[in-house]
């Protein structure tokens, strides 16, 4: 029975090794943009691992032409980012959309002022977080699970107090399924070009990305097996 389980579980390890997500839809305050609206989706679903890549910015390799809108988001506002398992967003009922269930991991949201939303250089931003889902210690379920539940939506509130402007939003999942050692974390994410509206005078200040994350953060190098507790990587989440 032992040698089954092991196996069982190598199983598992090799069928999940393969399970992926993309942010790819917008939703703010309830009005859904449309797939591809506003963000630039990458073409394929495949991780970044290298936390030292300029890939982990913003991702790369975007789906042609990139879209030249920028959505408009008042302070304070709701906004829901959906992920789909693949760039081409919801193609109907799979067990591995939005992703692979068994890619637990935590689901982080960032903002970052840009003089142009749709400027392509991505290099040099200063970035602060605005949510994070990691694990909750009572229920055991992780953001990525909340996200599994939720049909790919990740939803979050745009600070209140912030500066109108322009922004890119990053909405990241992180699979720790194979991240005992680094590499290994598995990094998911797309920016969102916004112009919140509104707004107060705060402007936060930020982290570089990449420099945000470390080999040696807990959050990056965990068993997820093992956590009773369990930290996400990256600075605090600003508050007003
Ligand atoms: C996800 O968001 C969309 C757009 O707001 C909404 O229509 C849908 O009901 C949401 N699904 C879940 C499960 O929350």
């Amino acid at each position: 029975m032992k040698g089954f389980a092991v196996l069982s579980a190598l199983a598992i390890l090799a069928s999940s090794a393969s399970a992926r997500t993309v942010f790819s839809e917008l939703v703010v305050n309830g009005v859904d943009l449309g797939h591809g609206v506003a963000i630039r989706v990458p073409s394929s679903n495949v991780p970044v691992t290298d936390i030292t890549s300029n890939d982990l910015i913003c991702n790369t390799g975007f789906i042609q032409p990139v879209s030249t809108d920028v959505a408009q988001v008042p302070a304070g506002a709701q906004v829901t980012a959906q992920f789909h398992r693949t760039s081409a967003g919801y193609l109907g009922p799979d067990p591995s959309d939005p992703l692979d269930p068994t890619n637990k991991g935590p689901v982080l949201a960032y903002l970052a002022r840009v003089p142009d939303a749709t400027q392509s250089d991505v290099t040099g931003l200063s970035w602060f977080k605005i949510w994070q889902d990691g694990l909750d210690p009572n229920t055991h379920q992780w953001g990525s699970d909340h996200l599994f539940n939720n049909k790919g939506n990740a939803t979050f509130t745009i600070p209140s107090c912030l500066q109108a402007g322009q922004y890119l939003l990053r909405v990241e999942d992180i699979s720790l399924l194979n991240a005992n050692s680094y590499p290994g974390a598995q990094f998911f994410m797309s920016c969102a070009q916004i112009e919140v509206t509104g707004g107060g005078q705060a402007q936060p200040a930020g982290t570089p990305f990449p420099g945000a994350y470390r080999s040696t953060d807990p959050g990056i190098v965990t068993n997820i097996f093992l956590d009773s507790t369990y930290t996400p990587p990256g600075p605090a989440v600003f508050q007003c």
